[in-house]
């Protein structure tokens, strides 16, 4: 049984997340959605709102290989992922401003514990541009973001931005 884990703070969760948790479903037996509290980041949505949205995105799914679950973590990823018993952490590549974090990231995870591997996938041409961070500036400021969230987290957006103005 092969167990993943994608973590993320998922601030909120986009059609990028969601095309590489499709594809990461081809490769392992059960994948688990991880949520991160991650406060250095002072997420826009609390941890159970962004939990509840990937929850629904995820029930919307349409191509899931494998069985998907949601959870929250609030630990060390790699004591976590241990407990979990996984065998793979997946995390997206987008561009190359992302290697520098995800190489200190991989390395300090594969010191902690180096049976678990990380496995990155490349994010699509469609979806390299794509950060949560644009999402929620862009849609504060009026724009629309329909193409890259879904409906279900562009209205929890709205109403967001709405209590927050
Ligand atoms: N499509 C769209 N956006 C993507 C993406 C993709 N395929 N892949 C990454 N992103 C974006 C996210 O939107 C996010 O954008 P933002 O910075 O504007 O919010 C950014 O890339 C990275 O976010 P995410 O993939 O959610 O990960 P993260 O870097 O926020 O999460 C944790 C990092 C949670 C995995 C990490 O902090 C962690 O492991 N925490 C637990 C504590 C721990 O173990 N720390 C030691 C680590 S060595």
């Amino acid at each position: 049984m092969r167990i993943g884990i994608y973590p993320g703070t998922f601030d909120p969760v986009t059609k990028g997340h969601l095309h590489i948790i499709e594809r990461a479903s081809k490769l392992v037996d059960h994948l688990i959605v991880s949520v991160a509290p991650n406060t250095r980041k002072a997420p826009m949505f609390s941890q159970d709102e962004r939990l509840e949205m990937v929850s629904r995105d995820i029930d919307n799914m349409r191509d899931k290989h494998c069985e998907i679950s949601v959870e929250g973590f609030d630990e060390l990823l790699i004591h976590y992922a241990r407990k979990k018993k996984a065998t793979c952490i997946v995390r997206g590549l987008r561009a190359v401003s992302d290697f520098e974090y995800e190489f200190q990231m991989t390395g300090m995870n594969a010191k902690l514990d180096d049976n678990i591997e990380t496995v990155f996938l490349m994010a699509s041409d469609k979806w390299q541009f794509v950060s949560s961070s644009f999402i929620k500036e862009i849609s504060a400021l009026g724009g629309d973001m329909s193409d890259f969230i879904t409906p279900n987290v562009k209205s929890r957006l709205e109403e967001k931005i709405k209590q927050n103005m």
